[in-house]
């Protein structure tokens, strides 16, 4: 059975619309509970992700027959009808954006109970009343009766646990009814406000930042044409062409292929802002942080670079739309030269004073402010993002690709108060080392896979058995990921954390 993975797959357009198909397919196991409502379906809201999760189960688990195109239309209909008001999703966007080196706390004991096998996200980004969620903890038990046995399962009472302490949890937490999705529904600007020109930042770990102007016109309703014209800071260029599709007036999914390569969108539309992330659809580690303003509004959206060294001059350019006049970058810092001037960016030779005091300035253009300067005379410490993260052999004969590691080396200082602040990403030489003994004794380093030195992307190793390894183990690794930043002939080292691991083989849209 083929499921197709991604919400961002509907701007391909449904035929039909939602409701129907869900008098059509649906009604055979809900029933209908009067005027367009039906049992279990009516009394959950979740995310686009979410809604195609479900219908994927309906589907693999319940034997549910549906074309893709119905699916999509199904998918639409609920999300725009049941979704989450954009306040519901805050801090548990990282799961749709599918940031899976993400270590988020929960507390106990939902984190164990509830997210050893899946994101808390997927939890929290899900509203129900009591009755759905008391389902939900019963259909756990029944589809994965093993779970029981499982660690964090086997040392404690499992269902009673999840029906006295955490039910009545999630059901004050995540309740179905609340005011803001009512305020939503009610406030949602039309998507066409979204048609225009839209001037980006954007930051690639293991590649630098780019910036540019993505192009947006109407192509249906809450579905658009994408045009995006970008450039790295290095020059190389970042153009492509695609579709978006808007769900629940703010959610937009893109796909959009860049230099012949299909990357999705997931991002929040606030107005006239955008913001989230786009990656690439077969490699979602390779991804970029991105945020938007449509050009006629005002808004400073990034500095690049962000830093300054004392007594030195460099050129940094802003990004936003709208951007008038003189910038400022704060106290010992001087404009030596307005080199490029348009509303959608500056550029500035600037000069830092060799007196001026280290640390991070607030840069303002008229009354326009957001982003900061980091002015810093030494760097105090190396940080490499992220901290810690999994790869994945992959490939080998078989068709799941590799997921590489990507990091950034991030520079730190010291404020004259003696608190640390980031001065910002830093190029750097990279290298992995065994992270214990049992790495060094198993060969790991030569094993798991390759960093290339200079841009701090980890390529891991052929999935399968490797004839050459102890008991011809697979290509797994546990590893330490090193960058070192040059400061003026000083090298400072930063040090994270890599497992290269098995593949993934459940890929769900919420991980
Ligand atoms: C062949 C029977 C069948 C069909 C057809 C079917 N469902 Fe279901 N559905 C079930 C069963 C059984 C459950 C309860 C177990 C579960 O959650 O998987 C369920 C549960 C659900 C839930 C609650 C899930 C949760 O997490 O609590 C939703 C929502 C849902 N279905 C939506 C749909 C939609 C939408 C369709 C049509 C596109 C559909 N179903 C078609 C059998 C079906
Ligand atoms: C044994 C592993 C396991 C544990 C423990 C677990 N889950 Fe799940 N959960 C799953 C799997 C697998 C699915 C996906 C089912 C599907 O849609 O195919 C899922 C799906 C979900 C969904 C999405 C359902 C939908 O269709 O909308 C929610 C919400 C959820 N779990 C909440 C919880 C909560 C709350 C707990 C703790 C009480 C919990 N999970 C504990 C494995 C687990």
């Amino acid at each position: 059975m083929v499921l197709s993975s991604s919400a961002n797959a509907g701007a391909e357009g449904a035929v039909r619309d939602g409701l129907t198909v869900i008098k059509e397919k649906c009604v055979g196991c809900h029933i209908p509970e009067g005027e367009n409502a039906f049992s279990r379906i009516s009394h959950q809201r979740k995310t686009p992700e979410g809604w195609l999760m479900t219908v994927g189960r309906m589907q693999v688990m319940r034997g549910l027959s549906i074309t893709d195109e119905d699916k999509r239309a199904v998918v639409k209909y609920l999300a725009d009808k049941q979704g989450l008001a954009p306040s519901e999703t805050e801090g548990m966007r990282y799961a749709m954006e599918r940031r899976l080196n993400t270590v988020k706390e929960f507390e106990e004991p939902f984190s164990q109970m509830c997210t050893r096998c899946h994101t808390g996200a997927r939890v929290a980004l899900q509203r129900r009343p009591s009755k759905e969620w008391e389902h939900l903890i019963n259909f756990h038990l029944g589809q994965f009766p093993s779970l029981e046995y499982q660690a964090q399962a086997r040392d404690r009472d499992w269902f009673p646990i999840a029906l006295n302490k955490i039910l009545p949890e999630l059901s004050s937490r995540y309740a179905l009814d609340n005011p803001a999705w009512e305020k939503w529904l009610s406030l949602a600007p039309k998507a066409d406000a979204l048609v225009g020109d839209w001037s980006f930042s954007a930051h690639m770990p293991g590649k630098g930042e780019l910036a540019g102007v993505m192009s947006v016109s109407a192509d249906g309703s809450d579905i658009f044409k994408v045009s995006v014209k970008g450039q790295y800071a290095d020059g190389s260029p970042f153009n492509g062409d695609g579709s978006a599709i808007l769900y629940t007036g703010y959610e937009w999914r893109g796909n959009v292929t860049i230099d012949g390569v299909t990357m999705r969108q997931v991002f929040a539309t606030q107005g006239k802002a955008m913001q989230g992330r786009m990656f690439e659809a077969k490699h979602d580690e390779r991804g970029l942080d991105f945020i938007a303003a449509k050009q006629g509004s005002q808004r400073l959206l990034a500095v690049q670079p962000g830093y300054v060294k004392v007594g030195s001059e460099t050129e940094v350019t802003l990004i936003g739309s709208g951007l008038a006049g003189k910038p400022d970058f704060g106290r010992g810092v001087e404009v030596v030269e307005v080199v490029e001037q348009s509303p959608e960016r500056i550029k500035v030779k600037l000069k830092a004073a060799a007196n001026a005091q280290p640390g991070v300035r607030n840069v303002t253009v008229g009354t326009l402010k957001g982003p900061s300067l980091s002015v810093y005379s030494k760097i105090d410490a190396v940080k490499v993002v992220p901290e810690f993260s999994v790869a994945r052999v992959g490939e080998g004969g078989g068709s799941t690709p590799k997921v590489q590691g990507r990091f950034d080396a991030e520079a730190w200082g010291k404020g004259a108060d003696g608190k640390p602040y980031r001065i910002g990403v830093f190029p750097a030489q990279w290298k992995v080392e065994p992270y214990d003994e049992r790495a060094k004794e198993d060969g790991d380093v030569k094993f798991a896979g390759t960093m290339q030195a200079d841009a701090g992307v980890f390529i891991p190793g052929d999935a399968g058995p490797n004839p050459a390894r102890k008991m011809s183990t697979n290509n797994a690794g546990n590893l330490k990921v090193i960058a070192a930043v040059d400061d003026e002939g000083k090298s400072l080292t930063g040090e994270g954390h890599m497992i290269v691991t098995v593949q993934r083989w459940n890929n769900p849209p919420i991980p």
